[in-house]
């Protein structure tokens, strides 16, 4: 499986938790095609992969008005008709519906949803592990 690694970051947390992710993956065996900010995409990167994978990190009240930073970014990326998606979001307290948001961002640009999973900022290392695991145990096999 070939992935390529989206993210978007105020602070480095999810910029770190995106490189943390390529690692892991890389230690099961996957190809990590790119791993790049929102705002420099790599297009041939992106275009080699057949999973994206996008990170963005959670604003708003911290217990009201979550929601995932640059949505309409994602919302908008290129039209990915035919890959697999999957979203993370870091968070301090409470990442509310954030992942829910990002699920529905990535099917609007015609991915197949594989699921998210929200990271805490002071627990990176643990939860990126967890991520990365989930992905490779719920990813369907592809010719
Ligand atoms: C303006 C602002 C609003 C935030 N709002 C929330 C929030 O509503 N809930 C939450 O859990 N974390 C909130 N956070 C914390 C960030 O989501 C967290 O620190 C995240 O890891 C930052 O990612 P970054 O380092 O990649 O920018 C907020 C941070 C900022 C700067």
């Amino acid at each position: 499986m070939k992935a390529a690694i989206l993210y978007t970051s105020l602070t480095g947390n999810t910029r770190k938790a995106g490189e943390l992710i390529a690692g892991n993956l890389q230690q099961e065996g996957w190809g990590i095609t790119t791993v790049c900010p929102l705002n420099g995409l790599e297009m041939g990167g992106i275009q080699d992969a057949d999973m994206v994978i996008v990170g963005t990190w959670v604003h708003g009240l911290f217990v009201v008005g979550q929601a995932p930073w640059n949505l309409g970014a994602i919302a908008n990326l290129p039209p990915m008709r035919g890959k697999l998606s999957a979203s993370f979001c870091t968070f301090a307290l409470n990442p509310g519906k954030s992942l829910d948001k990002l699920d529905r961002a990535l099917s609007q640009v015609g991915t197949e949803v594989i699921g998210g999973l929200a990271l805490h900022r002071a627990k990176l290392e643990e939860h990126t592990e967890e991520f990365a695991a989930r992905l490779v145990a719920n990813t369907p096999a592809r010719a």
